[in-house]
């Protein structure tokens, strides 16, 4: 192929800039309107010539008519910010090619031809990260959903699957690592300083898989045997100094390797297996073929600088983007509204590695407060959308909880129902019948129909309908039988006034209250709005434990007595079932008060003292091991509070959680100090009882700083020098961080100082601050945006100080100041990163939830970034919906 580069200069190009900032109301893409591709790209050869500030880029594509297209003649390529420095149809260079919007056109006789583009690119301009980027002197590429149309032009949609070859030639010194998808077939010096490669991806795949990374990096390499005897390198690439700390990632690896081979049957199919971290990213990671690329924050890890969590987190990335290479490369999406086909099914396949790897009910619980800390407020605000949504502005808004999360909880719930060993003939029919193709939602639910022999006729509303269903439970008891009514209501949603009913999976055990036992657990399916289920041969009336294992993505409503809720928080054999019985107690004895009505003193007293006895059953219960008592121990968060009300005043509920937990702090002292002097006695390790161990100290804290903020305050600053561990240390520095006390400046200055110039940590030092209990937050947020360390450049160091800043207390601070922040934030940074500056206005978007001053203060915000000229399409979407 001849892609000789050739010169050309930096075009500026009037149409190019008017094209980067959008009209006022983007185009809405609608999944109704989708057609087949008119031309397909079966081969694509690439030729870089690299630079920080300029790179070139020589494409040549092999195009051919669609035979399923609409037979167009017009070939339309996707471009966004680019100018073309030369086309060329079959080797001739042609002036006949028009622009639309961004997109380049050409108008072609025949069914094949070979188109040439050049390119020039500006990677270290590139502040979106999107596209080819710089990031530490090094380049790298984010392409989904749709950066490669920021490299050069090309039918950037998922359902055009091309083999790729690269070539790429740059500077020895600057970038000693060239590397690109797939293998390398070639490489070599130049007399005059730079060096070339070649990289050759045999399998098929769309522009948003591609990626290259050049620069100065060193690799922890290790290799892996797949069950069919492949040898696989696999490298791990970061910056030097920076290897000893991606072991943990390595192994991670390695077990995902081999569990997918275990569970799902999965090889990996190349000889190669490559990770880079950057720095600079706007996500977590992406899965582009043999070729990952990571935010730092998800592989650097070794005890003195990451959290137990960090260490989880790692785990569950790094095998959510390696199970990608099947569940979203081998099989890929047809279009970007079937993103939960990839995404769902990948993190449900995550959830269940991480579940094998560790504690599957913690990690469970875990997932559970995720959902309903992050997805349940989408589900139920202005943003609430079904997992395959049915149209968009900007798709990069449609990275959400509900896509991701819920997405995993549908297919979760297929497999509840099917049973693991039908699902997973089912799996493998999906992945035979579908491999090679870019598939849809429908064919990955008719693939489980057929493979496990279940009809989800009904079931595939799940994938259309948004909104949490809510689910009334209520058991009466006659005649030696217990009778369990379910009514089902899915609430409206934007475009959705009216639902239809759902099918809800629901597991359930009924316990006999005199032994504690019960005879074994059912599953129920809900498919009407309204149904009894009766369970005869109880002489008394037993305690329901109900959604077990959280087998269906639903709020209940089962009005179970505190009587109850302390039995099953006590005796539930299953473990999510035995948490949430404690999260209920809680959350019925808080809306209760917050909700205002009748309650008085004494049934506030009467509600802590059944809270403060079962607390105390969860610190004293011998058989059961730290990392679950920690679970146990923790509090419902104030947004899940405010989403059991229809308007909530956050102040009110801060007020009341934080008063519970100052009364248990101070009722539970004694119970609370020895716990955190037992677990102080356990030596580090990564071993689960060492963890659990951590994590009840930490949680001994939060109490003991609510109820005896003295105690606390010496108990902490003793932690935070005795430890020997990241998790110890920031859990201390947490609780010092929201407490009145001298010690808390000693401590944070003592953290910065020993983390000078590690990112990753000194983003914690911004976060721990900036979602802090201390009445001053707002100030300190303030001055922590003046800090030398701040910038608006770095996405996780954005995130660290403003992200952890939304959470309730200080975000709805009195008068609005921390909205105001807020839209500050979003308004500064929209032109820098506009996806990262869209992910804010969710904070915002709830105003209809809230009580009405500050309701309208959140609502002034919204319009005051809607009236600034120039918004992003990213931006501008979001903030229209949440005042819409
Ligand atoms: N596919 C990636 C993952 O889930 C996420 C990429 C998101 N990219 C974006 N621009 N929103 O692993
Ligand atoms: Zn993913």
């Amino acid at each position: 192929m001849d892609i000789a580069s050739r010169p050309a200069d930096p075009v500026t190009n009037p149409e190019a800039a008017d094209a980067a900032t959008p009209p006022q109301a983007p185009a809405t893409i609608r999944r109704e309107d989708y057609q087949p591709p008119a031309w397909l790209v079966p081969e694509t050869a690439l030729h870089f010539t690299l630079g920080l500030d300029r790179t070139q880029v020589r494409s040549a594509l092999q195009v051919r008519r669609n035979p399923a297209g609409d037979g167009s003649e017009t070939l339309r390529l996707n471009g966004d910010g680019l100018v073309p420095a030369g086309v060329w149809i079959d080797g001739e260079e042609t002036a006949e090619w028009t622009i639309d919007g961004s997109d380049l056109l050409l108008t072609l006789p025949g069914d094949a031809h070979e188109i040439g583009i050049a390119t020039d690119i500006a990677p270290s301009a590139n502040t979106q990260l999107m596209g080819l980027y710089a990031s530490n002197g090094m380049l790298c590429t984010q392409c989904e959903a749709e950066g490669f149309r920021r490299i050069t032009f090309f039918p950037d949609r998922p359902d055009v699957l091309s083999v790729y070859s690269v070539r790429m030639a740059g500077d020895k010194a600057a970038f000693p690592v060239l590397l690109s998808n797939g293998n390398c077939t070639a490489s070599g010096d130049n007399a005059d300083g730079t060096h070339w490669a070649e990289w050759h991806d045999p399998w098929p795949k769309p522009s948003y898989l591609f990626a290259l990374v050049a620069g100065d990096l060193v690799a922890n390499h290790d290799s892996f045997t797949t069950m069919s005897g492949r040898q696989v390198d696999l490298n791990i690439w970061v910056r030097d100094g920076d290897q000893d700390r991606t072991h943990h990632a390595m192994q991670a690896l390695k077990d995902s390797m081999k569990w997918d081979e275990e569970v799902f049957g999965r090889e990996y199919d190349l000889d190669l297996f490559n990770i880079v971290a950057v720095a600079d990213f706007n996500m977590g990671a992406m899965e582009n073929k043999g070729l990952n690329v990571f935010n730092t924050r998800y592989i650097l890890a070794d005890p003195d600088t990451a959290t137990d969590m960090d260490y989880d987190g790692i785990e569950g990335v790094v095998a959510h983007e390696y199970f990608h290479n099947w569940s979203g490369n081998r099989v890929t999406c047809r279009d970007w509204f079937q993103l939960s086909l990839k995404e769902g099914f990948t993190v449900l396949r995550d959830q269940l590695f991480s579940q094998d790897m560790g504690s599957a009910a913690v990690k469970r619980i875990e997932d559970v407060r995720v959902l309903r800390a992050a997805q349940f407020p989408e589900d139920s605000g202005p943003l609430a959308h079904p997992i395959r949504p049915d149209s968009y502005q900007e798709i990069s808004n449609f990275y959400t909880a509900t896509v991701y999360n819920k997405g995993a909880e549908v297919i979760r719930m297929m497999r509840t129902m099917v049973g693991a060993e039908r699902f997973r003939k089912a799996t493998d029919l999906y992945f035979d019948r579908h491999d090679g193709q870019a598939a849809t939602c429908e064919d990955f639910v008719k693939a489980i129909e057929d493979g496990a022999g279940a009809d989800l006729g009904q079931f595939r509303l799940w994938y259309a309908q948004a909104g949490t269903p809510r689910v009334e439970a209520r058991l009466s008891h006659a005649d030696g039988v217990a009778t369990l009514t379910l009514r089902q209501t899915v609430p409206p949603t934007p475009g959705q006034a009216d639902k239809q009913a759902m099918v809800i999976p629901l597991r359930l055990a009924l316990f006999d209250r005199s032994t504690g036992q019960h005879r074994g657990e059912e599953l129920v399916i809900l498919h009407e709005p309204q149904a009894e289920f009766s369970f005869a041969g109880f002489a008394t009336r037993p305690v329901l434990s109900l959604n077990r294992g959280f087998s269906a993505p639903v709020a209940i409503d089962a009005d179970q007595s505190n009587a109850d809720l302390v039995f099953l928080a006590a005796h539930d054999d299953d473990p999510f079932a035995r948490y949430e019985a404690m999260q209920q107690l809680v959350v019925q004895h808080l809306i209760a008060l917050v909700s205002g009505g009748t309650l008085c003193a004494a049934d506030r007293d009467a509600g802590r003292e059944a809270i403060g006895q079962a607390l105390a059953a969860v610190i004293d219960d011998p058989a059961l091991d730290d990392l679950m008592r920690g679970e146990l121990m923790i509090l419902p968060g104030e947004t899940y509070l405010g989403e059991q009300l229809l308007v909530a005043d956050p102040a009110v509920i801060h007020a009341e959680r934080e008063g519970l937990k100052a009364w248990l702090g101070a009722q539970l002292k004694d119970r609370l100090v020895a716990l955190h002097h037992r677990a102080s006695s356990v030596p580090y390790s990564l071993a689960a009882a060492a963890r659990g161990a951590r994590k009840i100290k930490t949680q001994a804290l939060v109490y003991l700083a609510a109820g005896v903020p003295d105690v606390a305050a010496q108990l902490a600053a003793q932690q935070f020098d005795d430890a020997d561990n990241m998790t110890d240390r920031q859990g201390a520095l947490m609780v010092l961080a929201g407490l009145d006390t001298p010690l808390r400046e000693v401590k944070l200055a003592a953290f910065h100082q020993r983390y000078a110039g590690n990112a990753l940590v000194i983003d914690k030092w911004f976060s721990l601050q900036a979602g802090s209990l201390h009445p001053r937050v707002v100030d300190h947020v303030r001055a922590l945006s003046q800090h030398p360390d701040f910038t608006l450049s770095n996405p996780n160091r954005v995130r660290a100080l403003y992200m952890a800043f939304t959470a309730p207390h200080a975000f709805h601070a009195d008068g609005g100041v921390g909205y105001r922040m807020i839209a500050d934030l979003i308004l500064a940074l929209d032109p820098i990163n506009p996806q990262t500056a869209a992910r804010f206005v969710a904070s915002l978007g709830r105003w209809r939830r809230i009580e009405p001053v500050r309701s309208a203060l959140m609502r002034a915000e919204l319009e005051r970034i809607a009236a600034a000229p120039g918004l992003s399409k990213d931006t501008f979407e979001q903030v229209s919906k949440s005042l819409g």
